[in-house]
């Protein structure tokens, strides 16, 4: 691929505004955008990072996906989702009508709890379809929805609350994953005390009852029946003033309310990601141009068709949710399944009973799901037809052509292509992805850039690479969805993603291009870990590990895992005095479970007496990725301080995980 020269990117630029602009127009606005489609600094050198898309432009993005459907493209009656539960046989159906009229209660709700535009609201709840309203509803009112994924801990979410200085939580009394009951609430309020701790007292807490009184009393949850009527019942006399009940509050509310007409570049949400300098990064999102990327990306690279049944894997609580199971689908007025429960769970056929039982015709979910049940053979996935299936995507990770084979000819019985989709929270949507039928596809290979999207490679002296070649993967210029900043600090976004090569928006991951101008990502060339396709930084983990007083030192690393892509090896240097045993393994595992959720539950822990440093006294954690993985060739080893370091950790290898 040669080189864009200025004149080619003008031009390059003018068809792209027309491309989206086109787009546009299928979609509501209540005033029209008055300036250029796409206005940007990419270079920190010449100013401030900014990207603005349509601005002058007024719309909602509820509206749009709402509203819209129900009224102007009367898709009232159609299914919006189909909602599987965790149990087998719980289930539920809910069209755009309803959901539309759902979504207008919650947001009257929010607006009599005191919640105004512009206005953050955290919202930590399973996978129901409540969760989707709560979000909608503060779309709708203009506020900015801040969703905390379930799994995290009181302490991820306390943080998340304050740094996003949110007013008001949603969250719900528990769930079940699998046959293992989450008291979600026992947790928020566990976080809700530690903000009142901080001197951030959250005003309010709507609790949504989920479990039925049968689910809180069972002790044998292999046995539930579908619940009954969900209610909540006497909160008010509950302990906390704080908490009102979502059933209650919503059986007064109207289900009108007039839209909230947003800028174009008003916020629509904050999601957290993990920072490589361990604090997560609250990536923001804004209407528009989020709401025409994820709409767009998501029709060419699912091939959608009105009469498709899509299905994505993902839970809301990440960016895959957010795009690819709200905003991109209900903008195109899609039937989705939303799934509460685990590939496993009754059986690891469950995946496929689903497929038959919704006749899923497009099904997006991440390797590390694919490799989990891999492992279990291809019987499993027999038992269903499957016939329904069209499209497969996969994203999160890089997949391994293994996997996508099996993936391919096991799931798909080689008829249905595979999107490997490559992007990120910043991202907002599909960067890197084939089109269905419309690209060859190369198995491990994200294929090539979606519209608008210019990526380049670059070395580590930040130039340009041309051809064939490995190095960082950036991009040159912005396209609708990308970030706009990291909420409350702007300087954060600029030097996350902006310093390292002037004039790039850099990813953090490493990739190829082969001769055939194919991308392959190559993984994370930062501090972060893909452990099953959530980004961990291992400085979260590392300080996670040190607030524990046996704890003098912590380095964490990634090593390879079958399933998980990458499991968590931490190397422990304990306080003087203080003796290594499995009870203190065990609360240090412990410790990291609840500072920051069981995703980032270590594999192994290594007592380390001693750490490989620099004469600078750096840790090299490249030959702590060697050790964890019994790499013997440790290459060049001349700007280590100690030597003997080495050894001893080699000998105290974990051979077996935790
Ligand atoms: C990785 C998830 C290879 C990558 C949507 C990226 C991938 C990080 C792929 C973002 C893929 C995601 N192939 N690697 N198809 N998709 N990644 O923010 O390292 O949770 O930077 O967004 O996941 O993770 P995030």
């Amino acid at each position: 691929m040669s080189k864009l020269h200025l004149h080619d990117l003008l031009r390059l630029h003018l068809i792209l505004s027309e491309f989206w602009v086109d787009i546009a127009k299928e979609f509501f606005w209540k005033t029209k955008h008055t300036g250029q489609f796409l206005d940007y600094n990419f270079d920190v050198t010449k100013g401030e990072i900014f990207v603005k898309c349509m601005e002058g432009a007024t719309t909602n993005i509820c509206y749009n996906v709402l509203d819209r459907n129900v009224h102007e493209k009367k898709l009232g009656d159609k299914v919006a989702f189909y909602w599987e539960g965790n149990e087998p046989g719980d289930e539920k159906t809910v069209t755009y009508r309803e959901l539309l009229q759902e979504v207008c209660k919650f947001a009257n709700v929010l607006k009599l709890q005191g919640v105004k535009k512009g206005d953050r609201v955290s919202i930590y709840m399973p996978m129901v379809v409540e969760l989707v309203v709560a979000m909608l509803a503060c779309a709708r009112i203009g506020a900015v929805h801040s969703i905390v994924f379930a799994g995290f801990s009181a302490e991820s979410l306390c943080e998340r609350i304050i740094d996003s200085q949110c007013s008001l939580l949603v969250t719900a009394d528990g769930f079940y994953r699998g046959d293992k009951l989450i008291n979600l609430k026992v947790i928020a309020d566990e976080a809700l005390e530690k903000c009142r701790d901080k001197s951030f007292p959250v005003e309010r807490c709507i609790m949504l009852k989920h479990l039925s009184k049968e689910e809180q009393e069972a002790s044998s949850p292999g046995s539930l029946s579908p619940p009954a009527k969900r209610s909540c019942p006497d909160l008010q006399s509950g302990p906390r003033q704080v908490d009102v009940c979502w059933h209650s509050l919503m059986e007064g509310a109207s289900d009108e309310c007039e839209p909230v007409w947003c800028e174009s570049e008003d916020p629509l949400f904050i999601l957290y990601t993990s920072g490589s300098t361990g604090k997560p990064k609250g990536v923001l999102h804004t209407v528009s141009g989020y709401m025409l990327y994820t709409a767009t990306t998501f029709k060419l690279v699912f091939d959608y068709h009105p009469d498709d049944v899509y299905w994505c894997t993902a839970d809301i609580g990440w960016i895959t949710g957010h795009s690819y199971i709200t905003y991109g689908p209900l903008a195109n007025g899609a039937t989705s399944v939303l799934f509460e429960g685990l590939p496993t769970y009754p059986d690891v056929s469950r995946m496929w009973e689903i497929v038959d039982k919704y006749h899923v015709s497009k099904f997006y979910t991440a390797p590390t799901a694919i490799r989990l049940l891999m492992k279990y053979g291809s019987e499993p996935v027999h038992k269903y037809k499957r016939s329904s299936l069209k499209i497969l995507g996969t994203v999160g990770e890089p997949i391994n052509p293994e996997a996508w084979q099996w993936y391919y000819n096991v799931v798909g019985d080689g008829r249905c292509p595979v999107v490997d989709t490559f992007w990120q929270t910043e991202t907002g949507g599909h960067v890197l992805t084939p089109l269905p039928a419309a690209t060859p596809l190369k198995p491990g290979s994200a294929t090539f850039p979606f519209f608008g999207v210019v990526p380049a490679i670059l070395n580590e002296s930040g130039e340009e690479l041309e051809g064939p070649n490995e190095g960082y993967l950036v991009f040159k210029q912005p396209w609708p969805g990308v970030m706009r900043t990291v909420f409350g600090n702007h300087q954060r976004f600029e030097t996350t993603y902006f310093k390292k090569f002037p004039g790039f928006y850099v990813t953090g991951d490493g990739c190829r291009r082969d001769k055939d101008g194919y991308y392959w990502i190559t993984g994370r060339i930062d501090d972060m870990l893909n452990v099953s396709g959530h980004l961990l930084s291992t400085a979260e983990v590392e300080s996670a590990l040190v607030e524990h007083e046996a704890v003098a030192e912590a380095a964490v690393v990634g090593t390879p895992h079958p399933v998980k892509g990458e499991s968590l090896y931490c190397f422990v240097t304990l306080t003087d005095g203080i003796d290594y045993t499995t009870t203190l393994e065990a609360e240090l595992r412990k410790q990291v479970r609840e500072k920051i959720g069981a995703i980032a539950t270590p594999d192994y822990i290594q007592n380390a007496p001693g750490l490989p440093k620099t004469r600078s006294g750096k840790i090299m954690r490249r030959l702590l990725r060697k050790i964890a993985s019994n790499q013997q060739d440790l290459g060049d080893v001349s700007t280590l301080a100690d030597s003997t370091v080495i050894e001893q950790l080699f000998e105290n290898r974990c051979c077996t995980a935790l």
